[in-house]
């Protein structure tokens, strides 16, 4: 009967805070509704230090990725603790201006965008990484003269799906350092100074071999532009999503001064002023936030005890895309003697048979009206969410330094689902 009232037990929120403050989940799903996203800015804060502070060298960046997250208050937190941004597309980079990003702190790392797309980014004055000869040749074609960074594939890949490797031979993304001639071609036929090379071999690493011996690839093709601004080694960095099983972190320190000593040799020791800057996004915001739902059926089928909740996989998609594991905690037990463990299949309100949170997971015994929490779902959690169904998105909330809870988001109404027909009825 440990972890089940207290709140995130397998997160250290530090100084004896309780992950959720002041309030408890089941006020919280109480007073703001549920599925609802909760996350800690203290536990945000702490994972951006680590962050900001993984080397020494004194050129070193931290680019937030902010797919992983992009709610307008994160964002805000995230700058003030002084990471920079990527962005994937120009919606990021709008709300990221908006988050008070400057240009100059974003770079736009694109993936088959348009024109207008480049356009939107280099009038904004955002540096344009492309991940192609053929995008850097439209790029200079338009924008002759001007800078440029180039997404490089480094040949090998990490990650805990291969839907989400995206370095090494079965991917779309980056350029094939065989095709490193024809980019000089074009650098130079367009007269582009090539600011950064930048590189991302995948989502969720724990151990950093890989990711070390890509950044050793990167800097090796580095050697061959000797203008470069900055290389980017990309994000990757994994969280341990099995902390009850005593699943260990990565180990951040190590990872940092095994960087540490390649920027020694390869950067600082050849005497070069390089900007060196890594992408996490995962990392940074995973472990701040906990999904909570609500239990409004429990049944058998099949001989299988169902759980059914509000949490369909148009709140949280990385179940059902991924086979992705979440611990989850139930709330509401803390009365019940003798509460068994048991087996049981947790699933959402969405006409999916795939819909499902958790297959077969030993919980203790849930009820009607209980709260669950979802552990780690700060990460690709809110921003992979849909309307599914007609399902309304769920509402954000931010437990703030003082122990606070603040909505950060509202959640949809009905009237937003019919928001983009209303001019075109009236
Ligand atoms: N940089 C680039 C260019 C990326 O494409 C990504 C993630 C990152 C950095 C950050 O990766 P991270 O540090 O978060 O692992 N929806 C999937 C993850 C997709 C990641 C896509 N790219 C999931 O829920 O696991």
């Amino acid at each position: 009967m440990d972890n089940l009232n207290t709140g995130r037990a397998g997160n250290d929120v530090g100084g004896g805070t309780d992950f959720f403050g002041t309030g408890n989940p089941s006020d919280l799903a109480k007073t703001y509704g549920t599925p609802l996203y909760v996350y800690s800015e203290v536990i945000l804060r702490q994972r951006c230090r680590e962050l900001t502070r993984l080397v020494t060298y004194g050129k070193f960046k931290v680019n937030y990725s902010a797919k992983a997250n992009t709610n307008l208050s994160l964002l805000r937190i995230i700058r003030e603790e002084g990471l920079l941004v990527d962005a994937m597309s120009p919606g990021e980079i709008f709300i990221e201006l908006k988050a008070g990003f400057r240009p100059e702190e974003i770079l736009f790392i694109s993936n088959n965008v348009s024109a207008e797309e480049m356009r939107y980014a280099v009038k904004t004055g955002v540096t344009v990484s492309v991940d192609s000869v053929s995008q850097l040749e439209q790029f200079g074609k338009m924008f002759r003269g001007s800078k440029v960074a180039i997404r490089i594939n480094p040949g090998v890949g990490a990650g805990h799906h291969e839907k989400v490797i995206t370095g090494g031979k079965n991917t779309k993304f980056g350029v094939d350092p065989v095709y490193l001639d024809e980019v000089q071609r074009t650098l130079s036929q367009y007269n582009l100074h090539l600011a950064g090379i930048n590189q991302h071999i995948g989502s969720l690493f724990m151990t950093p071999e890989t990711y070390l011996e890509a950044a050793g690839l990167l800097l090796d093709i580095a050697d061959h532009f000797p203008d470069l601004d900055f290389v980017d080694f990309g994000g990757g960095f994994g969280i341990p999503y099995h902390k009850q099983d005593g699943e260990v972190r990565l180990d951040l320190k190590d990872l940092g001064n095994r960087l540490q000593r390649l920027i020694d040799e390869r950067i600082v020791a050849s005497g070069k002023h390089l900007t060196v800057k890594v992408e996490p996004g995962r990392y940074t915001v995973a472990e701040c936030g906990i999904l909570l739902g609500r239990v409004h059926s429990v049944k058998m089928n099949g001989g299988k005890k169902y759980i059914g909740t509000d949490i369909g996989f148009n709140v949280l998609a990385r179940p059902v895309l991924y086979d992705a594991y979440h611990e989850i905690e139930v709330y509401g037990v803390e009365n019940r003697i003798d509460s068994k463990r048991e087996p049981v299949t947790v699933v959402g309100n969405i006409c999916e048979t795939g819909d499902v949170l958790a297959k077969d997971r030993i919980l203790p015994e849930v009820m009607e009206g209980d709260v669950l929490g979802i552990l780690d779902a700060g990460a690709y959690g809110m921003v992979m969410s849909s309307n599914y169904n007609c399902r309304l998105r769920p509402a954000e909330v931010l437990i703030n330094r003082e122990g606070k809870p603040v909505l950060i988001r509202r959640h949809d109404t009905l009237e937003d689902l019919v928001r983009h027909f209303d001019d075109l009825e009236s």
